[in-house]
């Protein structure tokens, strides 16, 4: 079989997470299992419209399903959310090397996520919960525009009774007694956390001019480029390191990422534009 045809699979259910984000179950056709490392990325064909990568937000111990958590930015993610359960799309992969999760035991784990950047952060999460005495402890810190913006509602009371995992949340901006965390963008939250920064790892995914700043902070905060993983993103073709589509400085996101630590990326020029 071609390494480039796509799989088929199911949309078993569709969660309409804001106003612009959904997140599809999906599940083989052909009842196979799907196996994964969090953190890779699958391509997703929307048959007719075209292809595009997208990481999974479910965990990698769930084999019979995935989840992608996608938002409707432009010509395929459009008819992605036009479409309903019981349709048909493709998958191949997947690809990658996803969150060095062996790297992160005993350390603590702070975990920073902005908007729909909390899709690979949440397959990071549930993995993460299911070792959760191999870490010392986890913070997540997630930022979204507004309350409406702010994915996974209903997860969050799950994942606050959690014992190790700690949560902080934050949106730009809402009305009077709409939202009783804090107020201000997903950065201000870094100057709540009481962090061992030396053994300490950050996990960041966002917007670029998110991971921008938040990685500022970070270095200011005196965390070492080598304990700072950045999940990156570029317009991908074939997936595969074949066609260079997604080179960023001597890397291919598709094939040496999506993850790569800010000691990889520092010295090349504008890697968040
Ligand atoms: C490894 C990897 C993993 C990804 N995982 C996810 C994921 O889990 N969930 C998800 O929603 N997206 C994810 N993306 C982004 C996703 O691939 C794009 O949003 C998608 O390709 C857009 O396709 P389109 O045809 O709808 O938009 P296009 O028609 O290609 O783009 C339309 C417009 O939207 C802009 N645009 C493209 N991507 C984004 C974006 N992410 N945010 C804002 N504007 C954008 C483009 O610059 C363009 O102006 C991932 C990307 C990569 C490389
Ligand atoms: S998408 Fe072709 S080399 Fe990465």
């Amino acid at each position: 079989m071609s390494t480039y045809k796509p799989k088929n699979f199911k949309i078993l259910k569709i969660i309409e997470e804001t106003p612009n984000i959904k997140t599809f179950t999906l599940k083989p056709l052909d009842e196979t299992k799907f196996n994964f490392h969090t953190g890779q990325f699958i391509e997703l064909t929307v048959y007719g419209i075209g292809e595009a990568p997208f990481t999974p937000s479910s965990s990698p111990y769930e084999t019979e399903t995935i989840d992608l958590t996608i938002m409707r930015v432009g010509r395929m993610t459009e008819v992605l959310h036009s479409m309903k359960e019981g349709d048909i799309v493709g998958v191949r992969g997947p690809y990658g090397k996803g969150y060095p999760v062996e790297e992160f035991k005993n350390k603590e784990v702070l975990i920073i996520g902005g908007g729909v950047g909390l899709a690979p952060l949440r397959s990071l999460i549930l993995t993460l919960i299911e070792r959760i005495s191999e870490f010392k402890k986890i913070i997540l810190c997630y930022g979204a525009r507004t309350p409406q913006d702010v994915v996974y509602k209903y997860i969050f009371p799950k994942w606050k009774k959690i014992k190790g995992l700690e949560i902080l949340r934050s949106v730009d901006r809402c009305q009077v007694d709409e939202w009783d965390e804090t107020i201000g963008v997903v950065t201000c939250l870094l100057d709540k956390i009481n962090v061992d920064v030396k053994n300490t790892v950050a996990i960041v995914c966002g917007p670029p001019i998110m991971m921008k700043f938040t990685t500022l902070k970070l270095v200011e905060k005196k965390f070492k480029p080598q304990q700072i993983y950045l999940s990156m993103e570029r317009n991908m073709s074939c997936g595969l390191g074949k066609c260079g589509h997604c080179q960023i400085g001597s890397y291919f996101i598709c094939k040496d990422g999506p993850v790569f630590s800010w000691e990889q990326l520092k010295d090349i020029p504008e890697p968040f534009e």
